[in-house]
């Protein structure tokens, strides 16, 4: 059964920049309306299943973090139809699903209740929470007051533990310490041995290949490899060692 079906998604943004004043002034004098589009994400399909692990690399600007929003439901679709089933717990770039002024303590039940559970469920698993996230010392201090990583511990901390179906993150490896890399990797494990879903973001190639049987590349906003995860590793490796010696040659040549 799958829990996550991207079919055929587009994501677009009109782009609002003027380059130039002259271009700003022929636009108005020619009576043109700018109306090119900037494509996050372009003609993307993907079915995840239930209890697959699965990788997302790319390069940076590629897509990746687009494609999870799509499937949190925080971004939708210019085209196309993203389809889901259970709760999904994303784990995304600062503060989503967070309030800055409210304490890590509130955070906790914040998120909980926008992840569906209820005051009752989260006052249950609180302790269990602050244990996982590390932050005893901080947790009744305000979120603006936490370190990237700080707050990536709390929110990895509430994502596995409310037994939500599927669970999404992005670049949560890279920001912890060593400590919580550990942590995060037994953590990933035992999820996946435990019949849920995974979708992780990272430029670390090597834990992808280690917690993920199968990846995707998004390059360019589109989908350029799916499959096992050393293969798709191994062609986007290609693909960026061929860009770096085109580059290579291209700055030789002008100079
Ligand atoms: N709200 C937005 N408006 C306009 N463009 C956007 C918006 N959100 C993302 N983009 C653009 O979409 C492209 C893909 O962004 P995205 O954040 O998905 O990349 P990424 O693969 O996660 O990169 P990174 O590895 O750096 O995190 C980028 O070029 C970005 O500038
Ligand atoms: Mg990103």
């Amino acid at each position: 059964m799958n829990v996550l079906e991207l079919q055929r998604v587009t994501v677009r943004y009109r782009e609002r920049k003027i380059r130039s004043l002259k271009e700003a002034v022929i636009r108005t004098v020619l009576g043109h309306q700018r109306s090119d589009w900037f494509y996050s994400l372009r003609d993307v399909s993907v079915s995840i299943g239930q209890g697959e692990s699965v990788g997302v690399v790319g390069a940076n600007g590629a897509g990746k973090s687009t494609l999870l929003r799509v499937a949190a439901g925080i971004t939708s679709p210019s085209a196309g139809v993203a389809i889901t089933r259970g709760t999904i717990a994303p784990v995304m770039e600062l503060g989503t699903g967070f309030e800055a002024e409210l304490s890590g303590r509130e955070n906790i039940f914040f998120n909980g209740a926008l992840l569906g559970r209820s005051r009752n469920d989260m006052r249950t698993r609180i302790d269990e929470i602050i244990n996982i996230s590390g932050l005893d010392q901080f947790i009744d201090l305000p979120l603006r007051t936490y370190s990237t990583g700080m707050t990536a511990r709390l929110a990895f901390a509430v994502a596995t533990t409310i037994d939500a179906e599927t669970i999404l993150l992005d670049e949560i490896l890279a920001v912890g310490d060593a400590a919580f890399q550990r942590q995060c990797n037994d953590r990933i494990e035992r999820f996946v041995n435990g019949g849920h879903t995974v979708v992780i973001v990272s430029h670390d190639l090597e834990a992808i290949e280690r917690l993920c049987p199968r990846a995707i590349w998004i390059s360019d906003g589109q989908l350029a490899a799916d499959g096992p995860s050393a293969e798709v590793i191994a062609k986007y490796q290609t693909w960026v060692a061929d860009r770096r010696a085109v580059r290579q040659r291209a700055a030789t040549a002008s100079s």
